[in-house]
């Protein structure tokens, strides 16, 4: 398959044309791969869960799926990953949970930068040290999608894998590189991915890691965790979901005082970033009903411990980029 989407090709809009397109990769991928085996990091996010569900179609056992848990992954996701893999789909699928290994090499490392870069080199370490411990993988599966290949040298950054020492170079098998995100999630949803997985909102490779500030501690990880489940409960609830591009928490890496059972109570605060945007360059902030805002401050506060207020971010990009990091 040539790196560049034909003119003729049609933009996968409905569930026949998805259809129509799973049949040929199939083939396509049975025709590449023959009886060889395939390696695939699954992060569980939107192009990697529809390559590995493709992939299973056209050659079942002979794909094995890894998922590193870098214990930077939001409420329940890792969870999600093995639940469909794993039980539903019958995968072959291995799951490290690496969460030690990460939090100890981010202690006390406060700088964006040298976070980012700990998260992406250690994720390589451990991918490559399973990679090693697997016999006769002869291809890497990717889930490159077009704007990747337009924006990019074709190397999925965020997939991180593209790090990968010289010795451990393989063919690469990349289904989905000539389709849009769009598609991509029409092509998932054809092949059964549940909609919690294919209307996944983009996640950074980093994870939590950009959005727990400053020098990650394993308390205010949890308490972002468990904040940003509750924001993503009750936009779910409440509509916001299906109209806002992305949302999340950020924890700062400071406290205030407050007060809890009337006793001085020192917390941090939790950062609602709302913002819709159609390519992430520029982004706007999406108005939240007051009602739903109170809503998800009151069970914020009163649920997660370790938070004792609740900001709302009305910066839009540019100035403020989307993440916080
Ligand atoms: P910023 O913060 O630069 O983010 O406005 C723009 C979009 O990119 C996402 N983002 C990442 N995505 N790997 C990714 O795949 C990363 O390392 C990464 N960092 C930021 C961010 O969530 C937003 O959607």
């Amino acid at each position: 398959m040539s790196n560049v989407r034909p003119d003729t090709m049609v933009r996968i809009t409905t569930p026949e044309l998805a259809e129509q397109f799973i049949a040929e990769q199939v083939k396509e991928v049975q025709a590449q791969v023959g009886d060889k085996k395939v390696l695939l990091a699954l992060s569980g996010g939107v192009d990697s869960s529809v390559v590995a569900a493709l992939l299973i179609k056209a050659i079942g056992k002979q794909l094995v799926c890894v998922h590193v848990n870098h214990g930077l992954m939001r409420k329940g996701e890792s969870e999600e990953v093995i639940e469909v893999f794993r039980n539903q789909l019958d995968a072959n699928l291995v799951y490290i949970d690496a969460t030690d290994r990460f939090l100890s090499l981010l202690e006390n490392v406060a700088e964006p930068e040298k976070k980012r870069k700990i998260i992406g080199g250690e994720f390589i370490k451990v991918f490559d040290e399973e990679a090693r411990k697997l016999e006769g993988i002869s291809f890497l599966a990717q889930g490159t999608i077009y704007p990747d290949i337009l924006e990019s040298d074709g190397v999925k950054a965020h997939h991180n894998v593209g790090g990968l020492p010289e010795d451990m170079q393989f063919e690469l098998v990349e289904p989905v590189k000539l389709l849009y995100k769009d598609e991509v999630r029409v092509v998932g949803k054809a092949l059964g991915l549940p909609s919690s997985m294919v209307d996944r909102q983009p996640f950074p490779g980093p994870g939590l890691g950009v959005r727990c500030l400053g020098a990650i501690t394993r308390d205010r990880l949890h308490a972002l965790r468990e904040a940003d489940a509750i924001l993503r409960e009750e936009f779910d609830k409440n509509g916001l979901a299906t109209k806002v591009w992305q949302y999340f928490i950020a924890v700062p890496d400071m406290k205030s005082v407050g007060v809890k059972d009337d006793k001085r109570y020192e917390g941090w605060p939790a950062i609602i970033r709302a913002v819709n945007t159609k390519d992430a360059m520029t982004a706007t902030i999406e108005e939240i009903p007051y009602e739903v805002l109170h809503h998800i401050t009151d069970r914020i506060t009163h649920e997660v411990d370790g938070i004792n207020r609740v900001l709302l971010d009305l910066t839009p990009k540019p100035i403020g980029t989307i993440e916080w990091e």
